[in-house]
């Protein structure tokens, strides 16, 4: 079972109001010290990966500007991702770093260049989650007028990820460093060469700057969902998170690999990783009661600003029982309609929508109670689950102190650490494997 921490370099990311506790240290993710408590905790439970979400704008649509994102430091401020790691790669040996970039925001050239360099600096613990961006004010940051439209930007996508695939995978062959000091040859000039990529947004000319590193290309996460999103994670994606349901995950899940075995892929190429937030107690009722506390300092005009960004529609004067099928937008298609699906029978208004959003799918109960139903989950068809945090390290020290030595000892987690680079621990090679889209670039 796959397990990552979930986490953004931000005061308030999913939890909305939660940071007003003292007993988290979200208000201090600006100085490095939480984020190497956080990576020595995660490593101590044997997790995967710490999993860093990104946006590069405002949600600034809730009551036509961004005045609550601000006062809620929802999502704002926020820091960039690519830069804690390695500082938190230093404290550790094994934890593998995912870390969000969004297509629109930086050069293909440029970005490769970040991802050979954070991939050489942790030995191959790094994986990139490839965004298309879903905030307006994140296309009129970087030069578009507002936000390109989806199919435009899963366009983008597959230009940048064919760039990244050349550089990384084609401009330099697997001997081209030779390290010679005899013959006082560092690289051989023979074994590199430019791409000479001519695209409809991007001309590259190359060679690639860096040397290859251990996975040269990242492992690769990614999370759409909509019918364009599912295309590109199938042929992309070695990890997709599958927003849904227990009841829609497994036909995601099966959805997802159909695809995948179309573009030549195996099964075993492509990780399903749902979400879960657990609340952790001793026993049903301390956990129950833990809630009670946390679902109070929730904050609701926080959440409601969130979801206004996320589905592209201001939520400042909606009636909390109005169906949220009146919501669909261009922006992300994909998780409105994976929200619908998840809501039991019966809450599908904006109100019921909230609160369940708010709590961050809370999975609460005794460590036993939360170990079954993580279980039963991927006993469905998950390959394993990002957590997302209520306080924070707290969550995390819950979870890795009172469920992982449960799963451990069920033969779900691993008990220690296998040797290499974070797609040999999660897939058995370093590098991206023959059925996967960036192998024809090869040099
Ligand atoms: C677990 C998870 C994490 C995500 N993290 C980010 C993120 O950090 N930044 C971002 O811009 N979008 C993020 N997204 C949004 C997705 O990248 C994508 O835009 C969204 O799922 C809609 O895709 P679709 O339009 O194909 O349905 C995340 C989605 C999920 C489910």
């Amino acid at each position: 079972m796959v397990l990552n921490a979930f986490s953004m370099n931000c005061v308030s990311h999913i939890q909305q109001g939660m940071w007003t506790r003292a007993d988290t240290r979200q208000v201090e993710f600006g100085s490095l010290d939480p984020w190497i408590e956080l990576a020595k905790v995660a490593e101590k439970g044997c997790f995967d990966t710490i999993f860093l979400a990104d946006v590069i704008g405002l949600y600034d649509n809730y009551k036509g500007n961004a005045d609550t994102s601000f006062r809620e430091a929802m999502q704002v401020p926020v820091n960039d991702p690519m830069l804690l790691i390695p500082a938190m790669a230093a404290v550790t040996e094994h934890l593998g770093f995912a870390f969000t970039s969004s297509i629109l925001q930086a050069h293909p050239f440029t970005f490769a260049r970040q991802l050979s360099t954070l991939d050489h600096l942790t030995d191959g613990r790094v994986a990139w989650n490839i965004v298309t961006s879903y905030l307006p004010n994140a296309g009129s940051n970087l030069g578009f007028d507002g936000l390109p439209g989806h199919e435009e930007r899963y366009a983008r996508a597959d230009e940048y990820l064919e760039i990244i695939y050349k550089l990384l995978e084609g401009s330099w062959a697997d001997d081209a460093v030779v390290n010679d000091r005899q013959r006082r040859m560092y690289v051989n000039p023979d074994r590199v060469r430019p791409i000479n990529h001519r695209g409809p947004h991007y001309d590259v000319a190359g060679p690639h700057l860096s040397a290859p590193s251990l996975q040269r290309t990242p492992v690769l996460f990614q999370a759409g969902m909509s019918e364009t999103g599912r295309e590109f994670a199938a042929q992309h994606a070695e990890c997709v998170f599958v927003v849904g349901s227990s009841r829609s995950g497994p036909a995601i899940a099966a959805d997802l690999h159909q695809r995948a075995l179309s573009y030549g892929r195996s099964d075993s190429d492509l990780m399903l990783i749902g979400g879960v937030a657990p609340i952790v107690g001793g026993t049903e009722a301390e956990a129950l009661e833990k809630r009670d506390e946390y679902e109070k300092d929730l904050s609701i005009e926080a959440g409601l600003a969130h979801i206004s960004g996320n589905i592209g529609a201001d939520l400042g004067d909606i009636d909390p029982a109005e169906p949220l099928e009146n919501f669909r937008t261009e922006g992300v298609q994909g998780f409105v309609k994976n929200l619908l699906d998840s809501a039991p029978p019966g809450t599908r208004t904006m109100g019921d929508l909230v609160r369940s959003n708010l709590a961050g799918a809370w999975l609460v109960g005794s460590a036993e109670q939360v170990a079954d139903e993580l279980q039963r989950r991927f006993e469905s068809g998950l390959d394993g689950f990002n957590l997302t945090y209520t306080v924070t390290p707290g969550t995390f020290v819950d979870f890795v102190e009172g469920v992982v030595p449960i799963l451990q000892e069920r033969g779900l987690v691993q008990t220690e650490y296998s040797t290499g680079s974070l797609r040999r621990k999660l897939f058995g090679s370093d590098k991206l494997p023959a059925s996967h889209p960036a192998a024809k670039f090869r040099f």
